[in-house]
């Protein structure tokens, strides 16, 4: 009989092998294991990220990280199972594994209090249908920043972030997140979580491959916005930012500023998902692609399956917590 268990140790290290080829981000075999194990030790990692594992026997069939996240629908608070890296050793697919694995965690979700499982299928929509997910089609925005007409930086007090900026950027994620019908609860330890994730796979990857610029804007001695951008060669992909006015200007403004510090017959290109209704006046829309990442949900308790189907527009999710 198949069981669930904890994945560590030698198994672990046999997931990672079997994992590296498709989801390795650019990084060597022990560079990938460093920054799996860099992430569970995080302070939110270690208390809401694991790897389950179906064996048989010796035998390794199936194995996923789980995500224990907090989120709202429809106002009411909701534990989540997130669900990625879902992965069947290639002897072992097409019998079955990856749904049993599925099941088994789903079912170990519900004993723990889980109200909703939710995923980012890579291999489209219908394998995950068959085991009840309901596809929320997103979309990718592709930016054109507006740059100041004297060519410099806008008078806007910009400056790198960090930690001591966490609680004004969870104050502003709430306040934006908050009319969403489906968002996550973004604490100050996943915000931390998220940021330090993009950190490490810049940082345990080749030299200069990846960046990451996390800057706020400050008034008085507080952060007013921010933003955290992956840097991957000419692409800029917008992790998430905020603006503690409506309008997102103080964030158009930092957008300007790291606008000009590239080289002027450069500019990159920049995707983001931007929450419904929050665009910058200094940003236009220059695209919209169908996402890589399809976001799927299932409702596990009764107050989950109550919610109407959700639409693009009803969720708030940010690029920086896909896993
Ligand atoms: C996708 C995957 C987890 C399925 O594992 P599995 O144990 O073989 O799955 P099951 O036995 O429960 O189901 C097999 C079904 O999955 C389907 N499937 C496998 N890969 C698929 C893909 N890329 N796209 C769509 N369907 C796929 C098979 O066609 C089969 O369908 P059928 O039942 O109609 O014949 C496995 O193929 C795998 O590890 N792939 C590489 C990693 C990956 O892409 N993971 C998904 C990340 S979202």
């Amino acid at each position: 009989m198949a069981i669930l268990v904890d994945a560590d140790g030698p198994i672990l290290d046999r997931i990672l092998d079997d994992t590296y080829d498709t989801w390795h981000d650019g990084l060597t075999r022990p560079a990938y294991r460093r920054f799996y194990a860099a992430q569970v030790g995080l302070p939110w990692g270690r208390a809401h990220l694991r790897r389950l594992t179906l064996i048989e026997g010796d035998e390794l069939l199936a194995s996923t990280k789980v995500y224990r996240l907090e989120a709202v629908l429809d106002d009411v608070p909701m534990k989540v199972a997130g669900l990625g890296a879902v992965f069947t050793s290639p002897s072992s697919r097409k019998r079955g594994a990856a749904k049993e694995l599925i099941d088994q965690v789903l079912a170990r979700a519900i004993a723990d209090g889980a109200d909703l499982a939710l995923l980012f299928s890579e291999i489209g929509p219908d394998y995950y249908a068959k085991l009840g997910f309901v596809a929320i089609p997103t979309t990718d925005q592709q930016l054109r920043v507006t740059e100041s007409t004297r060519y410099g930086a806008p008078m806007t007090m910009v400056r790198g972030g960090d930690d001591r900026d966490l609680a004004a950027i969870a104050s502003m994620c709430f306040t934006r997140a908050e009319p969403f019908r489906f968002h996550l609860t973004r604490d100050r330890d996943l915000i931390h979580f998220a940021i330090a994730r993009k950190r490490l796979l810049a940082g345990f990857g080749p030299l200069g491959a990846r960046e990451v610029h996390f800057f706020i804007a400050e008034e008085g001695a507080s952060a007013v916005a921010y933003v955290v951008i992956s840097v991957h060669g000419n692409a800029w992909t917008i992790e998430e930012a905020g603006d503690r006015d409506p309008n997102g200007a103080r964030l158009g403004a930092i957008l300007q500023a790291l606008i000009a510090r590239e080289p002027a017959e450069r500019r990159p290109s920049i995707r983001a998902w931007l929450p419904d209704g929050f665009l910058p006046p200094q940003v236009t829309i220059v695209g919209e692609n169908v996402s890589a990442e399809l976001m799927m949900i299932k409702p596990l308790s009764d107050r989950a399956r109550a919610a109407a189907p959700l639409t693009q527009a009803d969720v708030c999710y940010w690029h920086g917590d896909l896993f």
